[in-house]
């Protein structure tokens, strides 16, 4: 008899998964916005409630019947504890939160139901969806809006490795007569109460692509832009990463990020410091000898440096030309060459009459030898690495 009556209990107990929505009260006036998400498994429920701006909480709790109740911590130290009923689609109970921020009152949660649109949403292959909202804007929420996440209950669901799915998953999320105002953007940025406490700052690059997106879908444009995606303008600290791996090979200085992040007019002074670094040199002929493949490794070790002088020879040339900002048609045209003391050292390797270099300095001189100079092509390293065949 007993257990026939658990039974018809358990049956009754309402299902709790799912994304709520609602506020708490005292005395008739609003404490806080609530958002939660609740996971059940048998008696046993855990999850997140969202109060305000605050941290936000992570809850376990229990579920018998229609009496449900949770507890949890935040972040911010703060406990929360709520118990009460479920009837329907709605929790209704006595809340109470104790700690940095104290509040005490009627917490009522509905269940946030989606309808699904009246028509379905218009979706596309498009690269700026994949690239830009999914690659970017999206990346960080697939840690909870996905199947088996925190946030597996919520509307919003990121489905990796398919855009046409995610995209009928944010549609939804979209307020076209007010695209300001979507659920997409306000939930985010914690402005309204979000499961995932705030997940992105105004004006980041996130949030302006998220911006585009939604604009484009409300005014119906997100697949008529056929392959003209729109340009998103990186950040100036992005800028600078790409820029300094261009020119250095190697990423800003976390004292240039601090300063861009500072004032973004620093960019151009910072590129040009970069222009004017030894780096951006070695970055030039390293550049340069992909295209003409004359440096060669050494068999001993002993002569590594030697070695690395005569067949550099050419790249040193360009070094010298970009340096000395001369004009780039010297490469072909040039009426020296550079040397130093290292690249004249074994006149048994380099044995072609020249004008004497002095000290480690590549310096401009001339070869003695009768050859007419044109830039990289009468350097002895070129004719050595690109030499024709016997007959001519
Ligand atoms: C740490 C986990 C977590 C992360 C990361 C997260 N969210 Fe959430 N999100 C939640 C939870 C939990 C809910 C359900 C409670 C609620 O409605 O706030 C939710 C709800 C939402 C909703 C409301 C959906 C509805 O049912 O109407 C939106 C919109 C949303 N999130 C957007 C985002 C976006 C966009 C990102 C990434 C920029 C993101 N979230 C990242 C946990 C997360």
């Amino acid at each position: 008899m007993t257990l026939l009556l658990l039974t018809a209990v358990r049956s009754a107990s309402a299902d709790l998964n799912a994304a709520w929505e609602g506020t708490i009260t005292s005395k008739g006036s609003n404490l806080a916005d609530v958002a939660a998400a609740l996971n059940q498994s048998g008696a046993q429920v855990i999850g997140t409630v969202a109060l305000g701006q605050d941290p936000v909480f992570n809850v376990t709790g229990s579920a018998h019947g229609k009496r449900v109740k949770f507890r949890g911590l935040n972040s911010g130290g703060s406990t929360f504890t709520w118990a009460g009923t479920a009837v329907g689609d709605q929790l209704r109970g006595k809340a109470k939160v104790r700690g940095s921020s104290r509040m005490r009152g009627t917490l009522v949660l509905s269940k946030s139901i989606v309808e699904p649109p009246a028509q379905p949403p218009q979706t596309c292959d498009s690269s700026f969806f994949t690239g830009q909202v999914m690659g970017v804007a999206l990346s960080r929420c697939a840690g909870c809006h996905v199947a088996g996440g925190t946030a597996a209950n919520a509307a919003l669901r990121v489905t990796l490795g398919d855009p046409i799915a995610t995209q009928e998953s944010v549609d939804n999320l979209i307020d076209k007569q007010d695209p300001d105002s979507s659920r997409l953007l306000k939930k985010p940025l914690n402005l309204l109460p979000h499961g995932g406490g705030q997940q992105l700052v105004a004006g980041s690059n996130e949030d302006q692509i998220l911006h585009q997106w939604i604009n484009l879908v409300a005014t119906g444009q997100q697949c008529s832009a056929s392959g003209d995606s729109p340009m998103m303008p990186m950040s100036a600290s992005e800028l600078l990463v790409r820029a300094s791996m261009d020119v250095r090979g190697k990423r800003p200085a976390l004292a240039e990020l601090d300063q861009i992040e500072g004032n973004t007019g620093a960019y151009e002074s910072l590129v040009d410091q970069y222009l004017q670094s030894d780096e951006f040199l070695d970055r030039v002929k390293d550049v340069y000898d992909d295209a003409l493949l004359v440096r060669r490794e050494d068999f001993t070790d002993e002569a590594r440096d030697e070695t690395s002088a005569i067949y550099g020879e050419a790249l040193e040339l360009i070094g010298y030309i970009v340096k000395n900002d001369r004009p780039l048609t010297e490469m072909g045209t040039a009426t020296y060459t550079v040397a130093n003391d290292l690249f004249q050292r074994d006149v048994n390797r380099m044995p072609y009459m020249m004008e004497p270099a002095t000290g480690s300095a590549w310096q401009p001189g001339h070869y003695l030898d009768g050859r007419p100079h044109a830039g990289v092509l009468s350097t002895s390293a070129f004719y050595q690495v690109w030499d024709t065949n016997n007959t001519n």
